[in-house]
């Protein structure tokens, strides 16, 4: 990632309220980094030739732009530590793979008040940009654990032209002298999701013979060249989202929802066309019907079996909505009349319902209870009903920390793999031949013998 305007802004402006004078700073800058804003050069001499800061030394594992090829994954060199007093994560954080020897290497950077300035990627943004997502807990999380003074955070977009490309902005006083937290410690109480994506991990950059804007554009024509008809599908199917939902779902389409992207509900029925096999898809939590209707049609128009249904699991009640209590059913039977022959409604609370069912599911949609209680109780009780090769989507898991919490569990038992995720709609993926899978196998055997 380079520096953008948000980067720089908002280092001038910490840099200022710590009272701290550009040529003082003994900066330490991870990852190598381009400056995308006027003026457009390599960071390193920017800092060195326009802000004349006293040392600046980048680390990155590809040894490029004038950085000392440093593996962040390891311990760093003696001589390194507690050098600056002012380190920068622009971006690069979520490529390292050990997430706990990236945060302590920044904590042993840095001298005792020293500032240390992160851009991290957060949940449902930057969808296959790198390995780590963050949310604002995090930030929280790090700051208390380390007894870091929290000087300042938020989420922006970095381009204000393009959708999903917030980053957080954090920065943080080193106050105390402390060692960094223990292994355990880290992983057990910050929260970071996970993907397992090792595609841009490590020293990935090392076949581009000069990391420049150029190239990165360059090398974005080429992979667009190479994947053309896969976008010309997909601008045919989404770059006209309320029209395609209008031919799919016709008089569905003004059922009331707790949504009203039409994005949202073409990844709900994108994702449940992909998965269908057995003809079974379960529904927890359906309101009014919008997200039922979706599924019915998904299926109406691709499953082969006969016995094709989405069971729909809720009280009617409104529970644990804004709007307060308040009786549903009869608003969800008329919405999914067209659909009824494909909807089987399952009216009760999620925890004690008797399934009317034997067997697994395609799909099941988890959008009911989102306090963290809730959502992992529904958890609990429905994912195992995915079938392998499945498909498990939850709601709101940016909105609710609760169900942010539940998907970072889920992810680190192993079994799941973030599939897709299109803003606060998550898919996980069950797929126990996949590579994943047959790998961490292996590596538990090795263990165990
Ligand atoms: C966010 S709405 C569902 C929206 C729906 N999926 C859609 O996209 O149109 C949540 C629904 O979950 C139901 N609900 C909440 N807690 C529940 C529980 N413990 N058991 C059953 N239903 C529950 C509420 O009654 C409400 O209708």
């Amino acid at each position: 990632m380079g520096i953008g305007y948000l980067e720089s802004e908002f280092e001038s402006k910490i840099v200022a309220q710590q009272n701290q004078k550009w040529e003082d700073i003994k900066m330490c800058e991870l990852g190598c980094m381009e400056r995308r804003v006027d003026p457009v050069m390599v960071a390193k001499e920017y800092y060195l030739s326009v802000l004349n800061v006293q040392e600046h030394i980048s680390l990155d594992i590809s040894g490029k732009l004038g950085s000392l090829a440093i593996n962040l994954d390891r311990e760093i060199p003696t001589f390194l530590k507690d050098r600056f007093n002012l380190v920068t994560n622009y971006g690069t954080g979520e490529h390292v793979n050990n997430q706990y020897s990236f945060f302590r290497n920044i904590h042993e950077l840095c001298r005792i008040n020293g500032i240390m300035i992160h851009a991290l990627v957060p949940i449902g943004h930057w969808i296959n940009h790198g390995r780590y997502y963050y949310n604002q807990d995090f930030t929280k999380q790090l700051a208390q654990l380390c007894g870091y003074e929290l000087i300042d955070y938020f989420q922006s977009q970095k381009y204000v032209e393009k959708e999903n490309t917030d980053l957080i902005m954090v920065a943080y006083k080193k106050v105390n002298d402390s060692p960094f937290i223990s292994e355990n410690e880290f992983y057990q109480n910050i929260p970071i999701l996970d993907t397992r994506n090792k595609a841009r991990t490590g020293n990935y950059l090392k076949n581009t013979k000069n990391f420049s804007l150029k190239d990165a554009v360059m090398n974005k024509f080429k992979r667009i060249k190479q994947t053309s008809k896969k976008i010309v599908i997909l601008l045919r199917d989404n770059a006209f989202p309320d029209t395609r939902l209008n031919l799919l779902i016709k008089e569905g389409v003004n059922c009331p929802s707790t949504s009203n992207d039409p994005k949202e509900k073409l990844f709900l029925y994108d994702e449940a066309v992909e998965h269908i096999k057995i003809g079974r898809f379960l529904e927890v939590g359906s309101y009014l019907g919008s997200s039922a209707i979706i599924l019915a049609e998904a299926l109406r128009r691709n499953s082969q079996s006969k016995e094709a249904k989405v069971y729909c699991i809720d009280t009617w009640e409104n529970d644990s909505m804004l709007e307060g209590k308040k009786d549903t059913y009869q608003q969800f039977q008329d919405n999914i009349k067209p659909w009824q022959d494909w909807i089987i409604p399952i009216r009760g609370n999620s925890d004690e319902v008797k399934l009317p069912f034997e067997g697994l599911c395609d799909v099941v949609f988890i959008d009911a209870d989102h306090s963290y209680e809730g959502c992992r109780r529904d958890v609990e009780r429905f994912s195992g009903l995915v079938r392998n090769g499945g498909c498990l989507i939850l709601d709101d898991h940016i909105s609710y920390p609760g169900v942010t919490k539940v998907v970072g569990e889920l992810l680190v038992t192993g079994k799941w793999y973030v599939g897709n995720s299109y803003d606060n709609l998550i898919a996980l993926y069950r797929d126990e031949t996949s590579n994943n899978f047959k790998r961490k196998r292996i590596k538990n055997k090795i263990k165990s013998e």
